[in-house]
């Protein structure tokens, strides 16, 4: 049985240990009480209703130019699963839709790749199934310190993937009972990820989101895109303190953690504000279409779905598809009482206003 190496600390986890640890996160995203209601801010925002629209339904199309081409829609499958027992059926249910409806999947941490060759097997199994899928990789900033860019070139390879993604979690790692909250180079590794890699390399959180002090030093890297993944939905510090275990210092410590973050509306202006030349997706408690529509009029690119994507797959491959098609209906209706026929256009019309109570 092989192990995940850990090079900061020399140690070495078991596999079924990791392979549980992934179990329980997916097990533990589902329950209401880990994720934040209402925190995203996003009800701060309203697009305004136009009663004479002067377009017809039939001719909105909702296209979008990110990543340097032209993609179907503006949607993301957000990263989650990957290395488990159950993770090769769920990311080829995924990628299956994905393509299909022409959205961006990215697939779950790759680190178990790292050490275990045989690991990319279930890669491979994927692309057989969807070859046309857009994939994006991922790896956690805290491997990525350690690791060297041939090594993240082949964890591209193996995918086929279109960019990489490189999240950064420090709460969830400070919280996670055997995490690796070992950030100290990052931002140079990240750097050197820019300058080498042969594909775009995404920054993301994980549901934290971002600060204007940390996306000033994220511009100096240059990185392709920021996926802001704020706080409004999924929350590390909630899951990880409930694994711990029962009056652990982890979940004591977590308990006061349970709001930490920056809403994904204002690490969005934040993004916005620092006017860096990097891509800006949103995700992080999206929920809607009428919520992807907001932030996609505020200037993201790309918007952003984890938690109900994996509960329509873990129900049934119609729920997903049929999670999928709903949101792409309400963007269109979101569109159509704005009287907006592209994503260009509700970008650039000025469809939304602030709420006034
Ligand atoms: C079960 C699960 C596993 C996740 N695993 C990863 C991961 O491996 N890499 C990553 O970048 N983000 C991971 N995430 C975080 C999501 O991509 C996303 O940033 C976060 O959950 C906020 O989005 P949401 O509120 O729509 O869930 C995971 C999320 C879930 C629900």
């Amino acid at each position: 049985m092989s192990d995940i190496n850990n090079t900061h600390t020399g140690h070495h986890e078991k596999l079924e240990l990791f392979t549980q640890r992934k179990q329980d996160h997916i097990r533990l995203s589902l329950d209401d009480s880990h994720q934040t209601q209402g925190q995203s801010e996003i009800d701060k925002v309203e697009l305004i209703h136009e009663a004479l629209p002067e377009i017809n339904f039939e001719e909105i199309h909702i296209s979008q130019q990110r990543l340097g081409d032209e993609g179907k829609t503006p949607f993301l499958i957000s990263s989650m699963t990957a290395g488990h027992n159950d993770s090769s059926r769920l990311n080829a249910l995924l990628a299956k839709a994905a393509s299909e409806k022409g959205w961006l999947m990215g697939v779950g941490s790759q680190r178990r790749e790292l050490g275990d060759e045989k690991a990319a097997e279930e890669w491979r199994r994927v692309r057989a199934q969807a070859p046309q899928a857009e994939l994006l990789g991922n790896i956690g900033i805290s491997q990525l310190i350690y690791t060297s860019v041939d090594k993240i070139e082949k964890l591209v390879d193996s995918l086929e993937a279109k960019a990489m993604i490189v999240h950064t979690n420090p709460l969830q790692e400070a919280l996670q009972v055997e995490g690796t909250p070992y950030f100290k180079g990052g931002l140079k590794a990240l750097e050197q990820l820019v300058k080498q890699l042969s594909v775009p390399v995404i920054l993301k959180e994980t549901g934290c989101g971002f600060s204007q002090r940390t996306l000033k030093q994220v511009r100096e890297a240059g990185v392709d895109v920021v996926d802001v993944s704020g706080l409004g939905g999924t929350h590390w510090g909630r899951i990880e303190a409930s694994r711990a275990g029962q009056d652990s210092l982890q979940e004591r410590a977590g308990a006061n953690f349970a709001n930490w973050g920056i809403s994904t509306l204002q690490s969005l202006i934040n993004a916005k504000e620092v006017k860096g030349e990097f891509e800006i997706w949103a995700s992080g408690g999206v929920r809607t279409g009428i919520d992807a529509a907001k932030y996609l009029a505020m200037g993201a690119k790309v918007v952003g779905f984890a938690q109900p994507i994996i509960k329509a797959a873990m129900e049934s491959e119609e729920a997903l598809n049929q999670f999928m098609e709903q949101v792409e209906y309400e963007l269109k209706i979101a569109m159509f009482c704005t009287g907006c026929v592209s994503l260009q256009n509700l970008y650039q019309k000025g469809v939304w206003t602030w709420k006034q109570h």
